[in-house]
């Protein structure tokens, strides 16, 4: 399998960069309308990466989550837009948010919702991802959506399932729908609703990060200046692609958390991720939380008004210091509020692309 540390450069040497394309004019959707009624600015039957997503594509996601968010401020926050679609969600790794927000939002659209934990299913039998896919189709599932420690599955879960597959985090390899609700929550927050220019910073353990990896997709696409910033032994990768240029994208990989953080608009601390963590990479947490954990002192380099971020779940004390964590300028529960929201867009988008034929 390719490193995945190299898929945005393989990506990107395509013949037409996503970020330079011109970005179209979406049109917002009328949601309670099923979406084979609307006339969506949507070609993709499934959501495996953002790497091939155009900015007009984003832009017609967030368009769609805004239009979603107005649903969930209803009294009766459900519209009937989905009924009759059946919605899997398979997921072989643990999780609250993803899979807690993409039932929440299958269900405000009036899907009905099937959950599989890996452990507790036939896969504990030893039934394969392909037999166990199968099977989930044979019951009716139309859209799968599924998490995977292993880079890649939800892929080949792609090729044999007849429906619409969401991948909900696979290995280190892609977060979609984090990288997604992550920017409708920058766009919410920043004025004018443009990141263009801003200074984003990623601050922490990018070498085991899929919401990274995704995120530096869909925010340069959108113009943001991003740094990556971390110990050197878990920026491994980033650090070429960087030097080697993007068609166009401003990224900054460094080691030096004074250069990342002075003047950022906004800073995103990723987790430690212990349980991927091979032997060797960080003396210790503590020596990372004093180099380079997110601490009220460190902002103070930031713009007075920098966001705070964090895709959770949060290692408190760690990568990120427990009153900054519920600072005023953290946006962290929105981003979890926010990805009902964005989570309804993809599915609402998706099954539009599949009763359409979509084909990529
Ligand atoms: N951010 C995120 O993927 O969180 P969960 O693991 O709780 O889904």
């Amino acid at each position: 399998m390719t490193p995945e540390v190299d898929r945005p450069e393989a990506a990107s040497s395509g013949s037409t960069p996503a970020a330079s394309r011109t970005p179209a004019t979406p049109a917002v959707p009328a949601v309670d309308a099923p979406p084979e009624t609307q006339d969506l600015a949507w070609r993709h039957r499934h959501l495996l990466d953002v790497d091939d997503l155009t900015r007009g594509e984003l832009e017609t996601v967030m368009g769609t989550a805004d239009a979603m968010r107005e649903v969930l401020a209803r009294p009766i926050a459900k519209v009937p837009a989905l009924r009759g679609t059946n919605v899997t969600i398979l997921f072989y790794e643990a999780s609250t948010r993803t899979r807690v927000s993409f039932e929440a939002a299958a269900k405000n659209l009036s899907c009905d919702v099937t959950n599989i934990a890996a452990a507790s299913s036939s896969v504990s039998k030893g039934e394969s991802l392909v037999d166990t896919v199968r099977t989930v189709e044979a019951l009716g599932a139309h859209m799968l959506v599924m998490r995977h420690n292993v880079s890649g599955a939800p892929y080949l879960a792609s090729e044999v399932f007849g429906g619409a597959v969401l991948n909900g985090g696979d290995g280190w390899h892609a977060h979609p729908s984090q990288a997604l609700l992550d920017l409708f929550t920058l766009r919410s927050r920043l004025p004018g609703r443009s990141l263009e220019g801003r200074k984003i910073v990623i601050l922490g353990d990018a070498l085991h990060s899929r919401v990274a990896r995704s995120n530096i997709w869909t925010l340069t696409a959108m113009g943001a200046d991003l740094w990556i910033c971390g110990p050197s032994t878990l920026l491994r990768g980033f650090e070429g692609w960087a030097a080697r240029g993007a068609a166009g994208r401003r990224f900054t990989v460094t080691s030096d958390v004074d250069a990342a953080m002075r003047d950022a608009d906004v800073v995103m601390a990723l987790r430690i991720q212990k349980e991927r963590m091979a032997g060797g990479l960080l003396p210790s947490l503590r020596e990372y939380a004093a180099r380079y954990g997110l601490t009220k002192e460190r902002l103070r380099l930031a713009k007075p008004d920098c966001i705070v971020m964090h895709p959770g779940p949060m290692n408190e004390g760690v990568e990120i210091a427990a009153d900054v964590a519920v600072d005023p300028r953290s946006v962290i529960t929105a981003q979890v509020t926010n990805g009902v929201a964005v989570r309804m867009a993809l599915l609402y988008l998706l099954a539009g692309a599949r009763r359409a034929g979509g084909n990529a």
